[in-house]
């Protein structure tokens, strides 16, 4: 047996690099590896990176540029890239930042122990390949069983063929390739085993998902028949993807939660079809018609990005007017970024500072939306699975099906379990409860 070294892993980016973040560190344990929440103590520090926009990726070379010192004190620690900046940019990377010594790709995490053994023998390693074989089915030899909290990301989906015409994903990660059911029902039940209630089934477009002869909503039943998984939740979805089975499991299968994340990104016909999104305002408004007939009480999330080369003021306030008539009860709102090798990166683009109103006007709408979702709970009876224990003593800090932030006072028997809640008061950021 190795001897036991140090990780440290920073996450950037969506739930995806979370969830390989994870499986990442378990790759490593094989090596005698042990997470630390220390960056100092490292042996070894792997920053898992995101490209989505210009922002997200910069800040990878100024990360390692604070890391540099820490080489200084300690020259056996080991520096790492992963993610989709590694998959964007992993040359680059390797002659940018020479503090770096290895270099990984979201397909290739898998063979980590190998790249490791490399790098401790003083060479670089860069892998970025889309391989053949499949990473996680290599990976489950490792998936831990150690007891952990309630909630947990499993990725079932990944890449994406949809070639929106601002977005990096299609590259950095691939084609859309979905998990075979077995697989993922296993994983599910080891979760389960480990203490898991509640399961967010992640992809980049995880409503392609085509690892079951009846798509997501198969699976979804599927899962919903695993003793101790209470709650299911998923994200996120191109609204093109949203099949007549998924809509009616929305409906009918209890453990499916009442929350949908389904970015729409444009209110105006224009854009939409610039932006190669293939559907128009009012075929998402139909979809949202009919999700929220199968599911009335569906609290609806999204995404919107304001600036896209080509958006004029009329454009914008068609994006403002969708809102209005969706009432989302929580969006993520971006300003456009141009993305090297996307089609929209070749158009004329937008003045900053008309990008800089846009969004503020947006996030405004945004924000009074957010905050009429959360205090039309104050009086419900909503259920809450405990997380962690609160910042005051007897407080425990759960969810609500609807994702909603919940701080009650109850015994500390109740984390890990779900218990019903009335809903007292609407701070800020979270709810007030207590137990019924
Ligand atoms: N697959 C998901 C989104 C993945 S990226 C979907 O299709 O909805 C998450 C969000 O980042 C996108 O929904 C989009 O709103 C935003 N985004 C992606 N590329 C961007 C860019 N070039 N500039 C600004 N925002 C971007
Ligand atoms: Fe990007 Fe569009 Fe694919 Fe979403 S659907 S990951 S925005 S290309
Ligand atoms: Fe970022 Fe890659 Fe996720 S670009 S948003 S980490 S898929």
């Amino acid at each position: 047996m190795s001897e036991t070294k140090k990780l440290f892993i920073k996450t950037y980016g969506c739930q995806m690099n979370v969830y390989d973040s994870e499986r990442m560190a378990e790759a490593l344990g094989s090596k005698g590896y042990v997470q630390t929440e220390k960056q100092e103590e490292a042996d070894m520090i792997l920053l898992n990176t995101c490209h989505i926009r210009e922002k997200a990726a910069e800040k990878v070379y100024s990360e390692l540029g604070r890391l540099k010192p820490l080489k200084d004190v300690n020259p056996n620690l080991k520096i790492g890239v992963a993610g989709c900046v590694a998959q964007a940019e992993g040359q680059e990377i390797m002659r940018r930042a020479p503090v770096v010594d290895l270099v990984v790709g979201p397909q290739t995490y898998h063979r980590l122990p190998d790249m490791e053994t490399a790098i401790q023998s003083g060479a670089k390693a860069l892998d970025t390949d889309f391989p053949e074989e499949d990473k996680f089915a290599i990976l489950n030899k490792t998936r831990a069983k150690a007891k952990r909290g309630p909630t947990a990301f499993l990725t079932v989906q990944e890449g994406c063929d949809k070639f929106c015409a601002f977005c990096v994903v299609p590259y950095t990660r691939g084609a859309e390739v979905s998990r075979p059911k077995d697989r993922i029902l296993a994983e599910a039940r080891d979760l389960v085993e480990a203490g898991v209630r509640e399961i967010t089934l992640l992809g980049q477009n995880v409503n392609a998902y085509h690892g079951h002869d009846k798509g997501l909503a198969g699976l979804i039943w599927d899962l919903a028949e695993i003793d101790g998984l209470d709650r299911i939740r998923f994200t996120t979805s191109h609204p093109n993807d949203m099949d007549d089975a998924l809509i009616e499991a929305h409906g009918t299968c209890e453990k499916l939660m009442p929350y949908l994340h389904l970015p729409v990104q444009s209110g105006s016909d224009k854009i939409l079809k610039a932006m190669n999104r293939k559907h128009t305002r009012d075929d998402y408004f139909r979809l949202i018609d009919r999700i929220r007939g199968a599911r009335p009480d569906l609290v609806l999330s999204g995404d919107f990005i304001v600036g896209f080369p080509g958006e004029t003021d009329q454009d914008f306030e068609d994006t403002m007017d969708l809102i209005r008539q969706v009432n989302y009860g929580m969006a993520f709102t971006f300003k456009y970024s141009t993305r090297p090798g996307t089609p929209a990166a070749e158009k004329p683009q937008l003045p900053d500072d008309l990008m800089d109103a846009r969004l503020q006007e947006l996030q405004a709408l945004i924000t009074k939306q957010q905050r009429d979702t959360q205090d039309s709970m104050v009086g419900r009876e909503v259920n809450v699975l405990f997380e962690k224990k609160g910042r005051m003593a007897g407080q425990l800090i759960g969810k609500t099906e609807y994702l909603h932030a919940c701080y009650v006072e109850a015994p500390e028997e109740a984390l890990g379990k779900i218990h019903k809640v009335r809903i007292k008061e609407s701070g800020p950021n979270s709810l007030g409860g207590v137990l019924v």
